[in-house]
């Protein structure tokens, strides 16, 4: 036996690292990232908070400025207690390790964030991903009788949904919290939250078995990583027990206390993207042979009659977007892209309709 195979878990030897393709000199329209930056005047005032950072202490792990600045400036109700993450990426593998007894199983729709399996796997949960319908909506039938079947103990639901960028229903959501009712947890991911503006943050009081778990990434910080979550104090004081003690660095902290209180600023940022997704989506449309998906996200589903063969052509022209053609069968021939600016959501259509042309 080798090293790797004495020491390594035949699951982790199986698994091939998370790939993130070099983008440099691309039009990166692949990871859901806000094309804009601070405006001048804020970046300067932020080098000069970073520069008086101590970078030889490490942060005092209670967090208390950041939490109190996502509390105000994110809409996380008073009173509730908040756990945060090195992205939300860190968040669902804190609740994995939190939850992982023997026999435990993870639930989700699929195709979703892939990184709810992953992430199951890594702490020797059962994932159970249970296929949405053809048009990306929720099997609430399906749902409710998975969940009587295998009483998860995390059931996952990104609303909106990645890849799909769908949006289910607010009441399925409810009749699914309440089906699972104190026999598990209900992540409700809101990752792309400031494009759908709507939240089950405010229903919070609602249901004990509710968590709600969101980043600033999609909204315009996906380098700083951050993420956090909120649900019953009980349930967070848990998790809490798993969280790295030092898992936000002290410039992403100091980063996200000063950025969120130009939180207006993001706002407005997203608010430009909503409507480039109005526009982007309507020009899609118009395209023959492209399919175009609801979408509540910063990205757009679309479905051609060749996705490899399209995403071949867009690379010969130096955009990325993300080929989930194999992801999952519902997504065959489907392609997500990044809502991004006019300019570049004006490249992107002008590749597109010369890929789809070109033979
Ligand atoms: C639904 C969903 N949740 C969470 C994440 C991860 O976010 P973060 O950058 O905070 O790790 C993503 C990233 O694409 C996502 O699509």
């Amino acid at each position: 036996m080798s090293l790797i195979e004495n020491i390594i878990r035949p699951e982790i030897r199986d698994l091939s690292a998370y790939h993130v393709p070099e983008a440099e000199a691309y039009l990166k329209l692949d990871a859901m990232e806000n094309p804009y930056t601070l405006p001048p005047d804020l970046q300067q005032e932020l080098a000069q908070r970073l520069a008086r950072v101590a970078l030889n202490r490490y942060p005092a792990p209670s967090y208390t400025a950041l939490k109190q600045a996502i509390q105000d400036k994110l809409g996380v109700p008073a009173g509730r207690e908040i756990v945060l993450g090195n992205g939300s990426d860190e968040l669902i593998a804190m609740i994995s390790t939190a939850c992982a007894k023997a026999g435990a199983k993870v639930l989700a729709p699929v195709p979703t964030f892939v990184m709810y399996a992953i992430s199951a796997q890594f702490s020797g949960l059962e994932f159970i991903g249970l296929p949405l319908r053809a048009d990306f909506t929720l099997d609430l039938a399906a749902m409710l009788a998975a969940i009587a079947e295998h009483k998860p103990a995390i059931t996952y639901l990104a609303y909106p949904n990645n890849p799909t960028g769908a949006l289910y229903d607010a009441a399925d959501i409810a009749e699914i919290l309440r089906a699972v009712g104190d026999s598990g947890v209900v992540v409700v991911d809101e990752a792309y939250q400031p494009f759908a503006q709507t939240s089950f943050m405010p229903r919070l009081a609602e249901f004990d078995n509710l968590v709600v778990m969101r980043t600033v990434s999609k909204l315009g910080l996906a380098g700083i990583r951050l993420g956090y979550m909120a649900g019953n104090n009980a349930l967070m004081q848990e998790f809490e027990k798993v969280r790295p003690p030092y898992n936000i660095n002290v410039l992403s902290q100091a980063a996200a206390e000063f950025v969120l209180q130009h939180v207006d600023v993001l706002e407005a940022q997203a608010a430009e993207l909503r409507s480039q997704r109005t526009a982007l989506m309507a020009a899609l449309a118009d395209l023959p042979g492209v399919e175009v998906f609801p979408s509540a996200a910063n990205f757009v589903l679309i479905r051609v009659a060749n996705a490899e063969q399209v995403f071949a052509k867009l690379l010969e022209q130096k955009i990325l977007v993300k080929n989930v053609g194999r992801m999952h069968k519902l997504l065959e021939n489907c392609l997500r892209i990044t809502v991004s600016t006019s300019e570049e959501n004006a490249l992107f259509l002008a590749a597109l309709a010369a890929s789809l042309s070109s033979k």
